[in-house]
């Protein structure tokens, strides 16, 4: 908390940088009493997103929101080619929640030409669920906050629970590195039918954004019973649920020690569970999860 030179919240103003340089030299010209809240998205924001910069104004004097579609942590082309973007939109929103800074940089700002990206170690946290299923997306994922976090040095970062594995990959990256930033957790913000919030939701058309409620209402059920029936018939029942009709395909839906985020089959008193869902619909691809 800043008590000598802090810095001084100025309603609906936000600077925005499109150049790392430009928003370096700016952090620097700052009293190091201020403590910096980093909030890293990919745009087309929504409540999730706000979410995490309110808890980063509430915690820190500096609210820092990068916008950036990181290419490398894209498989398949397609999804990074339709990714939603409103950038306007984002602006007014992000005045609206008095969000300090905005950095919006161009891809040749984070990446050099034809750069290479390195492998990291992740403990094998990156072996599962999603690392299975987006190959490479972990490690994309890794070097573009890395590469955030070397530009603006936060003490808080602050990312979302709903995409739970990419959370605890961020908490290894920054005890595997010593990076000098905590990383705070923020629950998931859902829609009204349970549906998390996702820029991907826009994806959907209204019918489909309704229907899609039955996969937080199956995760909640399986909060209530996951201690005493065993794993492989919970997740039968929950596949056949959502299954019922054909326009949900699912993709993985496991139990994870999260620790390790590695699928258990049953259930030990001495373990944290999440389970975890990817799935398939119309062709958007939707994840979500329960702490259990
Ligand atoms: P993006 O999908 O834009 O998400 C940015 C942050 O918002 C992440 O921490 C994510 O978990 C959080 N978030 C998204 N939906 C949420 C919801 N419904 N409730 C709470 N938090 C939510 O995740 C990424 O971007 C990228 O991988 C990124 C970390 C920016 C690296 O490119």
């Amino acid at each position: 908390m800043c008590l000598n030179n802090c810095y001084i919240k100025q309603k609906n103003h936000i600077i925005v940088f499109n150049k790392k340089e430009e928003l370096k030299n700016h952090l620097s010209t700052l009293s190091k009493n201020n403590t910096i809240g980093f909030i890293p998205t990919m745009g087309s924001l929504h409540e999730g997103h706000l979410s995490l910069i309110n808890r980063s104004n509430s915690d820190c004097d500096i609210s820092i929101c990068s916008i950036f579609i990181n290419p490398t942590q894209f498989n398949d082309k397609a999804d990074y080619l339709n990714y939603p973007k409103d950038t306007k939109n984002d602006l007014n929103l992000l005045k609206q929640v008095e969000c300090d800074i905005i950095y919006m940089p161009e891809i040749t700002d984070i990446y050099t030409k034809n750069q290479t990206i390195k492998k990291y170690n992740l403990s094998g946290l990156d072996l599962f669920l999603e690392g299975k299923y987006r190959p490479d997306h972990f490690n994309g994922m890794v070097s573009v906050v890395e590469k955030l976090f070397q530009i603006i040095e936060p003490d808080y970062a602050y990312f979302g629970e709903k995409d739970l594995q990419q959370l605890y990959i961020i908490k290894e990256l920054v005890k595997d590195k010593n990076i000098n930033t905590t990383i705070i957790g923020c629950p998931t913000i859902r829609e009204r039918n349970g549906l998390a919030k996702s820029s991907r939701n826009k994806l959907l058309s209204k019918d489909d954004l309704g229907y899609c409620s039955i996969i937080y209402q199956q995760l909640i059920l399986c909060k209530e019973s996951f201690e005493d029936t065993p794993f492989t018939e919970l997740k039968k029942n929950i596949e056949e649920k959502l299954t019922k009709e054909d326009r949900i395909k699912i993709e993985y839906l496991e139990f994870v020690d999260i620790k390790t985020f590695k699928p258990q089959q049953k259930f030990n008193i001495k373990t944290k569970y999440a389970l975890c869902i990817a799935v398939n619909i119309s062709g958007v691809r939707l994840i979500d999860n329960i702490i259990l």
